[in-house]
Order: structure tokens, then sequence, then C-alpha cells
């Protein structure tokens, strides 16, 4: 037997995970967001979703690269802040680790066990969020999560995720 539910539901459990971009001027920030997907094979592309009154959306916009950063639940504090602080009155990668990434202008978060550095190839406005559809350019791993064929072991990280 089903009832309704509201339409106002979102598909559970979403990952938690750090998008870093830089602007024009060199400046880091971050922030968190659970709207990701995966959307295609070849080119790879991942879709992030992420309002227009984030400080992050114009550096994206502008720059149109970002990285995906993977969370662990270890990372569950470092995670809230840079979810709920806003790059435009801090300075919120201050105190957080990074390496510059390889192909594209943004830091690589270093506690992050994967880093997906994505060049965008489009982006759209589908509803309160603006999406950016990034190709990925090349993926960072811990060496201690990768399979001799270079594949990630997902199994053996622990992703955060609501
Ligand atoms: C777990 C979590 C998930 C979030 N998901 C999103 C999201 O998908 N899209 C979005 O625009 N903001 C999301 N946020 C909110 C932003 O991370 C938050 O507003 C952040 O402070 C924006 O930082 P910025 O202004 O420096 O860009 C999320 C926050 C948390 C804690």
């Amino acid at each position: 037997m089903k009832k309704d539910a509201t339409t106002n539901s979102f598909i559970n459990p979403e990952p938690h995970v750090i998008i870093s971009c830089r602007d024009k001027d060199g400046r880091d920030n971050a922030l968190s967001i659970g709207f990701i997907a995966n959307v295609s094979f070849n080119p790879r592309i991942i879709m992030i979703a992420i309002l227009h009154t984030r400080y992050s959306h114009h550096i994206i916009k502008e720059s149109g690269e970002f990285v995906v950063n993977i969370a662990t639940e270890e990372l569950k504090s470092e995670v809230e802040y840079l979810g709920s602080t806003s790059g435009r009155d801090t300075n919120k990668l201050e105190n957080i680790s990074t390496t510059d990434a390889t192909l594209i202008n943004a830091p690589l978060i270093d506690m992050c066990p994967v880093n997906f550095e994505c060049r965008v190839v489009e982006c759209l406005k589908p509803g309160t969020h603006d999406v950016f559809f990034g190709e990925v350019l090349k993926v960072h791993c811990d060496e201690k999560y990768l399979n001799n064929n270079k594949s990630i072991n997902w199994d053996k990280i622990n992703i955060l995720h609501s």
C-alpha cells in the first residue's frame, strides 16, 4: 500500500562533496554540495547544481573550471564549515591544505582522497539552481584506494552522505 509523499522529497542519500574553484585574481574558494551526479560516459561529465547566490557561483561561471573533491565521514565538520560560511566574508581555505590542480586553474583539497578536475562544457538553469556540466579532465586518487588497473576502489572509501 502506497500513499502520496510530499513532492518536496529529495532522492536520498546524496553524497556530500566539496567543490573548489579559483577566481580571476587567484583567490581560492570552496563550498559543500549535495546536488551532484554522473551524466555522460564519453566524455566523462559530472553535473553540479549551485544556487546563483553562492559566492562560488560567479567564480565557476567566470573561470569555467572546478574540482570535485570527494569527502569522507571523517571530514564531516570541514564539510559543515565550507557549507555554512561564505567565501564572500572569509578565506575559508586559509587553514585547509591545497595543491594546485594540473590541467585547470583551481585548488585540489588535499584531505579529500579523490579529486576530479573538471572544465565546464554547458550550464543550464532548469529550476532554482544553475547546473554546471563539467568534463572530467583528470582524476587524482590517494594511492591506498587505487586498484592495480588504476580504477578507484570505492568500497574502501567511507563517503560522506546525507
Ligand atoms: C551538506 C551540504 C550540502 C549542500 N549542498 C548544496 C548544493 O547542492 N548546492 C548549493 O548551491 N549549495 C549547497 N549547500 C550550501 C553551500 O555549501 C553554502 O551556502 C556555502 O556557504 C556557500 O559557500 P560560498 O558562498 O563560499 O560559495 C550545501 C551545504 C551543505 C552543508
